[in-house]
């Protein structure tokens, strides 16, 4: 199942070299292995143009949770193509399907989020979350208020905004980023961040602290929002270590910061709930959803909001004329009706109880890989989990980050036809599908394991 790394000239291959400029690519790499081309897809699997099959461990980018072949999410859109292929929702314009999903997403929100705002991506829910912190603290008098707090290791996207708030120099680097209002504090990466013999209450409280000596340090009426993912999922899949998210909202309300919880992966049952804010406790304000909204079938994310924040944000915007944000695309007709169609499969098929009841296996199946000596950690939670790779067993001494080990063990899992994700921190990522089944999970960790003597050897060499 090795790609060949030979390509004729016009084919498909050269022709992308050629013409495409890759987003989080390497070019130099890209030049030398040339694309991987994935050509069609069936469940949770996909195959290239070599006829190679994978299992899709990671659903593409953490988002196509229904699989690569729901025929009624292809139907769904093409009705609505055929019926009115766009309109947008500037000026009070809209149209029926953005109208029901609005509906739909309010239903099933966390209790309190009661409007719904519609972008096209991740990064633009959150770049419009911070807006709308921005309009509501000024319609309460706060206007000073700007700053937002994210933490080191979280991932909120690539625009301007988004990417100050994430928290990895690789979004950063090049571009003079983070701009100022993005403050980070601490990551609950206990693993890899406790200090020797440090318990995980000790650790939670200390990282606590960390956080309140940021707010006194800015000034708490400079700080209007925090945002968090629920498992921290690009920084290296980090769940959060118990009573994080209680302490952590104690702080926030006691300095009347807002809580952003990007759900961009968490959201529609990825951590065996319907929101990763149900699994882990948060109450957010503000509720940034993308990827599995829509199964990744066509684009669209969601910005749910607080009564109390949309009170705020549309007293601003009427005393400023007009609420001055939006998106050609906000609402589009066609992804709304994809992604409302999308709501109705998980309720008809049960999809959150599905994660539910396959979880149990995933999870064993994630802990039992740190049988192999390279592995130090193993988490898991729901249908998305991770390992860490460390440089002597049973240590957290970590590799050298020159020797990209979780990039060439990802290539050496991809080898046995499983496709995931390596992730800084040298670990690598898990995120099936939510329609994966125990067979299937089966057959995805015997294909890593096959690989994991491999990796264990690749170590011992490095070491
Ligand atoms: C938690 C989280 N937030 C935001 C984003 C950005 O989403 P997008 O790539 O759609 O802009 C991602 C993307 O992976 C994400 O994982």
């Amino acid at each position: 199942m090795n790609k060949t790394t030979n390509w004729t000239p016009n084919s498909a291959e050269s022709r992308d070299l050629a013409y495409h400029l890759h987003p989080y690519t390497n070019p130099e790499q890209l030049a030398d292995s040339g694309p991987h081309i994935i050509e069609s897809g069936q469940g949770v699997y996909v195959r290239d143009n070599e006829n190679n099959e994978f299992i899709e461990g990671v659903s593409g980018l953490w988002c196509t949770s229904l699989g690569f072949s729901e025929e009624s999410l292809i139907s769904a859109a093409i009705e609505q193509m055929r019926k009115l292929p766009y309109y947008h929702s500037f000026g009070g314009k809209t149209s029926n399907p953005s109208i029901d999903l609005a509906e739909q997403l309010v239903e099933v929100a966390p209790e309190g989020l009661e409007k719904v705002f519609f972008c096209n991506s991740g990064s633009e829910a959150n770049d419009t979350a911070v807006k709308m912190v921005w309009y509501y603290q000024a319609s309460v008098g706060r206007p000073e208020k700007r700053k937002i707090i994210s933490r080191k290791k979280g991932y909120h996207g690539v625009t301007v905004a988004a990417a100050s708030l994430t928290g990895l120099s690789y979004a950063q680097d090049g571009f003079a980023l983070p701009l100022d209002f993005a403050k980070h504090t601490s990551s609950p990466h206990y693993f890899a961040d406790s200090l020797e013999k440090e318990t995980e209450k000790e650790f939670v409280s200390r990282i606590i602290s960390e956080l309140e000596e940021l707010i006194e340090e800015e000034g708490a009426n400079t700080i209007g929002a925090m945002i968090a993912e629920p498992v921290m999922g690009a920084g290296g899949v980090i769940i959060p270590p118990e009573g994080y998210f209680e302490a952590l909202q104690k702080v926030l309300k006691k300095h009347s910061i807002l809580l952003i919880a990007d759900e961009v992966i968490c959201g529609f049952g990825r951590t065996g709930n319907m929101w990763g804010s149900e699994t882990f406790g948060l109450k957010p304000d503000i509720l940034t959803c993308a990827k599995a909204l829509s199964s990744a079938y066509l684009p669209i994310s969601a910005v749910m909001v607080s009564s109390e924040v949309v009170r705020g944000v549309e007293e601003q915007a009427t005393k400023l004329g007009i609420f001055g944000h939006g998106y050609t695309y906000s609402a589009h007709p066609v992804s709304a009706a994809v992604a409302l169609r999308t709501l109705e499969l998980m309720k008809e098929r049960n999809i959150v109880d599905n994660v539910k009841k396959v979880s149990q296996k995933f999870c064993d199946r994630v802990h039992k890989l740190s049988k192999y000596k390279c592995i130090g950690d193993t988490r898991a939670v729901g249908l998305i989990g991770a390992i860490e790779f460390v440089a002597i067993p049973d240590s957290r001494v970590k590799l050298d980050p020159n020797l990209k080990f979780a990039a060439k063990v990802q290539k050496l899992i991809q080898s046995e036809g499983v496709i995931l994700r390596a992730l800084p921190g040298d670990s690598i990522g898990f995120c099936p599908p939510l329609i994966i089944n125990e067979i299937e999970i089966d057959k995805l960790f015997d294909r890593v394991e096959k690989a994991m003597p491999r990796a264990d050897e690749l170590a011992n060499r490095v070491a």
